[in-house]
């Protein structure tokens, strides 16, 4: 397929053209704007308590007010169903309950949780309410059409799993949504529009989300009634979180869920979901490749294969490119396909960042089994408003790689079995199934999504 500048010239079309068509612009309630504006400012970083926090006062949610009453009762119902969501979390935490302890939805109660009846309350109450608007404007491949293999798959599986007939979430009119999807694609953006022969600026890339969002800020009144703040849309590209630079004024209540999670480059633990990288061969998902075997079935103590990516690794190959029996880091395997099997017969799997923060490691790591050594700088790791990455991995910052070998061996024998233990706990939160199944990484993205909606924070 080849294409020029056409898709965007076609939006930006598009954009006049709907601009004619619907400029009427409603009664904008000055009321509803400013108390949606209060509310979705940013509560005092989580303490470390065990109780919920809450920054939306829900009772602030009741003075929204249209000329529509028909609208405005709707309005209402979504929030007091948020607000009774909210209490059942609540009482879920206080009263140290499970509401319903299913075999398939049960959440183990874990010390891998930052509260495990939070958590599973939580996506009950998701499970039970949670709809989303797609919205339908816009052509392949820029939008509606996202990677479904390769290392950004986790961009286009999304918004194929919540397009698809029959998606539980799918709200059937925008008017009952909690939140609106724009199924914009920033991978096949760069690859359709990007012209780096022509030149490296990221201006036109830039553009095309922005036209799109200006598109369906003019058609609806959804975008300009929550300032963006109920809006999200999803993206593993490296280059994602760059988008935002179109238009920061306009563009920073918007929910960004990426897996380039860099605090240090904008990254907003409270407003943005990470979400992990996971590589996807061949464009079909195979079953997931899961490793249950226990830590007396693992010779090798720690394993690295990978190119010399980013400053990171580069300081990891040169202390510990093929220097030590035991700490096997390698440059390049010899034979490809023993790469998952060691990773199996490994008891710590090195993850280093490479060009950007996230790696597909983490997620092999964990479905093998293998404990994963973080090794990255300002990484906020996915879902972390639920799961307690540091009770099944071990941090090592960029400055102690020379200490790795000392660090993993200091580990008892002990507390890798409990580490361990709980890889293969979370292995199902790492998993991608289609359709999507309760409590699988697709499901997981979503209740990140649900859980800034709800604007609650689990206790860190
Ligand atoms: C509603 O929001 C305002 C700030 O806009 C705040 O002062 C007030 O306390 C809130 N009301 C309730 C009932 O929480
Ligand atoms: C939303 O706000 C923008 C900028 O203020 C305005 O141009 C647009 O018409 C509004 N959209 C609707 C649907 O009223
Ligand atoms: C994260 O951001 C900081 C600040 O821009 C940068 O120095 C660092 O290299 C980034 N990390 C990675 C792995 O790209």
């Amino acid at each position: 397929m080849k294409f020029s500048q056409a898709p965007s010239l076609l939006l930006l079309l598009l954009v006049i053209l709907l601009f004619y068509q619907h400029h009427s612009s409603p009664n904008l309630n000055s009321k509803t704007l400013s108390s949606f504006a209060y509310a979705i400012s940013l509560a005092p970083s989580p303490s470390p308590s065990l109780s919920m926090r809450f920054s939306i006062p829900s009772s602030n949610f009741t003075l929204i007010s249209s000329a529509d009453h028909k609208k405005e009762k709707k309005r209402n119902r979504i929030e007091e169903g948020l607000a009774k969501s909210r209490a059942a979390i609540r009482e879920a935490v206080r009263s140290k309950k499970y509401a319903s302890e299913k075999e398939e939805t049960f959440v183990p109660r874990g010390a891998v949780y930052r509260n495990a009846y939070a958590f599973h309350q939580s996506h009950i109450e998701m499970e039970k309410k949670f709809k989303v608007w797609v919205y339908r404007e816009g052509e392949p491949p820029l939008v509606h059409m996202g990677p479904v293999k390769g290392i950004y798959s986790i961009e286009g599986q999304f918004v194929d799993e919540m397009e698809r007939e029959m998606s539980p979430f799918a709200a059937s009119h925008p008017e009952e949504a909690h939140v609106f999807l724009l199924p914009v694609s920033i991978t096949n953006i760069v690859h359709y529009v990007y012209r780096p022969l022509v030149t490296y600026s990221r201006k036109q890339l830039h553009q095309v989300f922005l036209d799109y969002v200006n598109v369906v800020a003019h058609k609806y009144p959804y975008w300009n009634s929550s300032l963006g703040a109920d809006h999200f849309f999803v993206s593993c590209h490296d280059w994602a979180p760059d988008v935002s630079e179109a238009n920061p004024e306009m563009l920073k209540n918007m929910i960004r869920v990426l897996c380039n999670a860099n605090i240090s480059e904008g990254f907003l633990p409270q407003r943005d979901v990470s979400i992990p990288e996971i590589n996807i061969p061949g464009g079909h998902l195979g079953p997931p490749r899961l490793s249950r075997s226990s830590g007396h079935d693992r010779p090798i103590l720690a394993f690295f294969a990978g190119g010399s990516h980013g400053p990171i690794r580069k300081v990891l190959l040169t202390h510990w490119k093929d220097k030590d029996e035991e700490v096997q880091v390698h440059e390049y395997l010899a034979h490809k396909k023993d790469y998952f099997k060691l990773m199996a017969k490994a008891k710590f799997c090195l993850c280093p960042s490479g060009y950007e923060v996230a790696s597909p490691r983490v997620v092999s790591a964990i479905n093998l089994g293998c404990v994963p050594v973080i090794i990255s700088d300002h990484y906020a790791l996915p879902f972390s408003d639920v799961l307690d990455w540091s009770k099944f991995t071990i941090h090592v910052p960029s400055d102690k790689i020379p200490e790795i070998k000392t660090i993993l061996k200091s580990v008892s024998w002990r507390r890798y079995l409990v580490l361990q233990r709980r890889v293969l706990q979370v292995q199902r939160h790492f998993v991608i199934n289609r359709p999507s199944q309760p409590f699988d990484m697709l499901r997981m993205l979503l209740h990140s999504v649900w859980l800034r909606r709800l604007n609650l924070r689990l206790p860190m």
